[in-house]
């Protein structure tokens, strides 16, 4: 197991699970596959062979995750519904969160709606769940007063009411683009850093292991850099795996997410 951590391995993710122990990680964050064709990673026979996929897969990730363990996982709204439905078939399964990115960017489609959103689901194997209860500051819509005095707000460095408050479950991020800060596009398919950065801080402790199955550009491994947490990833593409890898690199040099 040791010589598995702190990689992104060029690997199918099955060969990879092989070789991970039972509850030994402590959050998957899964970005994987939505069934619908985005590309060459993408494409099934039928809804049915995409669902054995899915069911493949969710239940390696429920192997390797301790019990106190978490995981993330983003899907499309295409096959949500199927897809929400597969995760509950696994009788011990606990919906906590679910989060919809609000992600402004979408294709544009003469027989639908742009899509502006995709959504990233929360499930636990117990009650007993790693949480990190992160707090933002927002601007305060009711400013109530007592006696006199602001209750729980201030005002900032700007001028503007604000308070901390819990994170909400809508999150506004654009799509990384070529010229992202910290995010240069190099996937068709990458999820913003920031993203994946809360998805971790929520759910994962320093010195914790997050393994990521479908790595992509390699964002899971650079937010765990960051926070100190050890990963385990995996992608399968040669050229996403080197790209995935020079933009690890970088970072570790650097220290920027380029
Ligand atoms: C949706 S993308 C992930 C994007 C990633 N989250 C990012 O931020 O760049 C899914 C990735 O999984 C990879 N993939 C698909 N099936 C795989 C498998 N069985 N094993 C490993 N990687 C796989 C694809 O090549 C693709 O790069």
């Amino acid at each position: 197991m040791k010589s598995l951590l702190n990689k992104i391995h060029n690997i199918n993710c099955f060969s990879l699970f092989e070789q991970i122990p039972n509850e030994s990680v402590d959050l998957v964050c899964v970005d994987p596959p939505y069934g619908i064709g985005y590309g060459p990673w993408d494409v099934w026979k039928c809804k049915a062979e995409f669902l054995v996929f899915c069911h493949k897969w969710i239940s390696e990730c429920f192997r390797v995750l301790k019990p106190s363990g978490t995981m993330w996982s983003f899907m499309g709204y295409q096959n949500l519904i199927d897809f929400v439905l597969t995760l509950k078939q696994y009788g011990n399964v606990h919906l906590e969160n679910w989060i919809i990115w609000a992600r402004a960017k979408g294709r544009s489609s003469s027989k639908h709606l742009k899509s502006q959103r995709e959504d990233v689901i929360h499930v636990t194997k117990s009650k007993e769940f790693t949480w990190n209860n992160l707090k933002v500051l927002r601007e305060v819509i009711c400013p109530y007063m007592k006696d006199g005095k602001p209750r729980g707000w201030f005002i900032d460095e700007n001028g503007k009411r604000v308070r901390w408050t819990g994170l909400g479950n809508i999150w506004p991020y654009t799509s990384p683009f070529w010229k992202s800060k910290n995010d240069k596009l190099i996937h068709p398919a990458q999820k913003p850093f920031l993203i994946i950065e809360r998805l971790v801080l929520l759910s994962s402790n320093e010195g914790d292991i997050v393994l990521d199955p479908f790595s992509g550009s390699g964002t899971t491994a650079i937010v765990c850099e960051e926070h100190r947490r050890s990963y385990i990833c995996s992608e399968q593409n040669v050229q996403y795996f080197n790209d995935s890898i020079a933009r690890l690199e970088k970072f570790k040099e650097s220290k920027v997410a380029d």
